[in-house]
């Protein structure tokens, strides 16, 4: 029984290595390269250093192991090294705030926050976010997210990533982790790789997961991109996914985890794996795999890939001391790194009961005592989220000056998207349903809310200031009820939505992705009613990404279009900002606008056709605007697309070219892996203590059986090999090889407010890299300039060698190919004002 994990992993690494559905075949990687303390490391990396070399065999596997589903008080608990009264790791959900915990802020969703293209905004709300987290004592925040990117628009956990963009969403991961980290919590960019559907990511009756088919250029210049950001920017932890890369599981890819992350990206923090994704033993842990989630093999089966299995295998040898100590290392490092040994208060909250009073341990109804201490967590945050809602909201359309609303004589608001949840926000758990105003999507990815601010009060509390008459009708399907509210109004506001989330909860049919990209709950015919009888009717969506809007765009009496995505708790307030001027529109929308799903070329598959669902990306690096422009497909509203109450000139582009030298591929070798202390092989040392109470279900590092010898040696060639290794020409340095950030080129150019009322621009710069395989432009960088009427401002951009270079599957490296660039200033992806080839 002890042996049998690890039997089983051979077997499997066995039949990945034969399946080549396609030809997609992920090539075996190892050794699993060991910490070496760089960039920003050092310290960190020298205090694990010393923690774990005092740590015996026992309390080194404890903290690599879950202690199972609903052990402890957090969605995911390691175990503790009660002899140095250290306690064991808490990691907790999610990406938007903390899930399952009260007394702590709902924030904007990814997406929201990505629409605003303000670094600032994405780093302070990274931080708003890590104090929350700090002070309700979790070490872990599960977030942020680039995987799902967005391959897909009806992509369920798109929302709680960024954009389908890979520089937008890069540059939104790398400083919403750099805003947690300075919170001192460990940020966890998840999943890790190609987690683009909800549909078959797990393995389900005799189903695999499916794989997600890519090959090396989309592999680095989309999907591994904005994972090589989180690396650059310091990411201490990385969730490895549920799907198959190529045809080899995620949290046991030797490719993607050994060499893409860390070798080539050189990550010096851990992998945990999404829980429950480990489907083998010894052989996850030598594919680079560094924490098991939520340590169980299954959800609370009682027993474990690891712990007392991994013991064993250290015991006898088939997992070698320096890679359990790397992993150690790097779980300790990534604790040091944050600050954790300052910052760290108790866990004072419990993921399964609101109670104050509970079980600690309540998979198994053990140790009665408070767990919930109620902590208030939420300090300002309201305001930021408030801030981030109204410059998250994209106005698509705007025509008579309809919008900002100047005390109208009536308003009517209409939707069930503008009210409250009858049973209240948090009625469904997970949010999983979609009753009143959406402001997040369902799933894992959640909060619980303090409070929503719905539309309706925030805007009936505006219209009762200004002595407007207000009404309103919350019921979608009472057609008649809206047309008469609407039909007298001096404007009518329709809120429509669409929601989406994780698998494991189906909400309306929707079993995670959605099923199409029209709105919920009659909101199209609602808002084609309610048009037909009012000139001046004004649209807001509250969407989990592209709904089909061609409709809405051509109706003359859609007067607007305003787009809020998923803004968090501050809902109300954030859109009444928007529609009475108090905030002008700046957010620019994240994803194109499709006029029919099949313009995007791509989409989920629902019921998959091999086993392992090939999930085969061909579309290589076209996905979202690419492909549109590609194809010449003309959007409703296209990626980088927003108006504001005022206007903008571009002017005077300038680009200067820089001399960093030619770039060197990384070269040498590594040390040799280090092994910290002495490991005690006795098994008789490593079996419960004589008298020991297990908690029921609970996973102990303790030997379940005998230690077997003699076993089978056919583990991966070099696997087990400590020896120095060579250096990746790619890699080097945190995200890749130094030069890459090398800055080749400086543009700049003149922005102007050329309107009535102060705004802020989101200058976007595109890059055309030239030759015929690439896409037509690729964003490249952007800035939020604030400006007042008739002021201008420059624009900066430095164009680092990383984005004028292809990656070149031949030698492995980044290239600047001999094809001309072209270098493009502009409000949006098809709106570029300025042009110049870079010399
Ligand atoms: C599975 C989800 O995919 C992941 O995002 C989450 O962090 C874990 N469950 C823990 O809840």
């Amino acid at each position: 029984m002890l042996w049998s994990s690890s039997l089983a992993s051979i077997v499997v690494l066995a039949a990945s290595a034969s399946a080549q559905l396609d030809g997609a075949q992920s090539p075996p990687s190892y050794p699993s390269p060991w910490m070496r303390g760089g960039n920003g490391w050092q310290d960190a990396y020298a205090k694990a250093q010393a923690f774990v070399s005092q740590l015996t065999l026992l309390e080194k596997v404890n903290l690599t192991t879950g202690v199972g589903w609903e052990g402890e008080a957090c969605v995911g608990n390691t175990g503790s090294i009660p002899r140095l009264g250290f306690r064991g790791f808490c990691l907790q959900d999610s990406p938007l705030g903390i899930r399952f915990a009260d007394q702590a802020s709902a924030f904007p969703s990814g997406m929201n926050v990505a629409a605003t293209w303000t670094t600032r905004l994405f780093k302070s709300r990274g931080r708003a976010m890590g104090d929350e987290h700090r002070g309700k004592g979790i070490d872990v925040q599960l977030g942020p997210v680039a995987g799902p990117l967005g391959r897909v628009p009806a992509g369920g956990r798109n929302w709680e990533g960024f954009s389908p963009d890979p520089v937008l969403t890069g540059v939104a991961i790398g400083e919403t982790i750099k805003g947690i980290q300075d919170g001192g919590v460990i940020a966890n960019a998840k999943h890790y790789i190609m987690n683009e559907q909800e549909h078959n990511r797990e393995p389900s009756g005799s189903f695999a997961a499916y794989s997600a088919n890519v090959d090396d250029k989309t592999m680095h210049e989309t999907y591994l991109w904005p994972f090589a950001d989180a690396v650059h920017a310091g990411v201490a932890s990385i969730m490895c996914s549920y799907n198959q890369i190529n045809n080899s599981y995620g949290s046991q890819n030797s490719y993607t985890l050994n060499y893409l992350l860390k070798n080539e990206l050189d990550f010096q923090g851990f992998v945990v794996s999404d829980w429950w994704a480990q489907h083998t033993g010894v052989a996850s842990a030598l594919a680079g795999l560094d924490m098991t989630m939520a340590g169980d093999q299954g959800l609370a089966s009682g027993n474990t890939y690891w712990g007392g299995n991994l013991t064993a295998a250290a015991i006898n040898g088939t997992l070698p001391q320096w890679r359990l100590d790397d992993m150690v290392t790097r779980i300790m490092a990534a604790y040091y790194k944050v600050g954790r040994d300052t910052a760290r208060v108790d866990v004072n909250f419990n993921s399964w009961s609101s109670e104050t009073y509970g079980y600690i341990h309540p998979q198994a109804n053990e140790g009665y005592q408070q767990i919930n201490y109620h902590v208030n967590v939420q300090s300002d945050h309201a305001k930021l989220i408030r801030e981030i809602g109204g410059a998250s909201t994209v106005m698509l359309k705007n025509v008579n000056n309809a919008l900002p609303l100047k005390k109208p004589k009536s308003v009517a608001v209409i939707g069930e998207d503008a009210h409250d949840n009858p049973g209240g926000p948090n009625a469904c758990g997970d949010r999983g349903c979609n009753t009143g105003t959406l402001a997040m999507g369902w799933g894992s990815g959640t909060a619980n809310f303090p409070y929503l601010i719905a539309p309706v009060t925030a805007l009936r509390a505006q219209a009762a200031k200004d002595r407007t008459l207000f009404a309103n009708v919350s019921n979608n399907y009472d057609l008649d009820a809206a047309a008469k509210a609407a039909s007298n109004a001096s404007v009518a506001i329709v809120f429509a939505n669409a929601d989406s989330g994780e698998a494991y909860i189906t909400v309306d049919g929707n079993s995670g992705d959605r099923n199409n990209l029209t709105l919920w709950g009659n909101g199209d015919a609602l808002i084609k009613k309610v048009a037909s009888v009012n000139p001046n009717t004004i649209v807001v969506l509250h969407t989990v990404g592209a709904v089909i809007v061609e409709d809405l765009k051509n109706n003359p009496n859609v007067t607007a279009i305003l787009w809020a995505g998923l803004p968090g708790q501050e809902s109300g307030n954030a859109i009444t900002d928007i529609i009475y001027g108090y905030r002008n529109p700046s957010a620019k929308s994240v994803f194109t606008w499709g006029k029919k799903r099949e313009d995007w070329g791509v989409d989920v598959i629902y019921t998959p056709t091999s086993n392992p669902p090939q999930l085969n990306f061909n579309e290589g690096n076209f996905i979202d605007y690419r492909y549109f422009d590609a194809n010449n497909i003309e959007p409703s509203y296209e990626f980088g697309f927003g108006l504001s109450y005022t206007n903008y000139s571009y002017s005077n582009l300038q680009i200067s070219k820089n001399d960093p030298g030619p770039y060197q591929p990384t070269v040498g070798m590594t040390k040799a892996a280090p092994t910290l202390g002495t490991i005690d092989k006795d098994p008789a040392h490593a079996e419960f203590p004589t008298g020991f109470r297990a908690v029921f279900k609970y996973i102990y590092p303790y030997l379940t059986g005998p230690v077997l010898t003699n076993q089978p040696e056919s583990w991966p060639a070099k696997s087990q090999d400590g020896s120095p290794q060579p250096r990746v020409g790619a890699g080097g340095s945190a995200g890749g090889n130094r030069q890459l950030w090398d800055v080749m080129y400086t543009v700049s150019c003149t922005v102007t407010n050329t309107g009535g009322v102060k705004g802020t621009e989101i200058p976007q710069l595109y890059l055309s890299l030239g030759a015929p395989t690439d896409p037509k432009i690729v964003l490249r960088g952007f800035d939020d300039l604030i400006l007042d009427p008739g002021e201008s401002n420059t624009f900066t951009y430095k164009l680092t060698r990383r984005d004028i270079s292809n990656w070149d599957p031949v030698t492995q490296n980044w290239v600047i190919s001999p094809y001309p660039k072209t270098v493009y200033v502009g409000a949006s992806s098809r709106d570029l004002k300025l042009k110049g080839v870079l010399p």
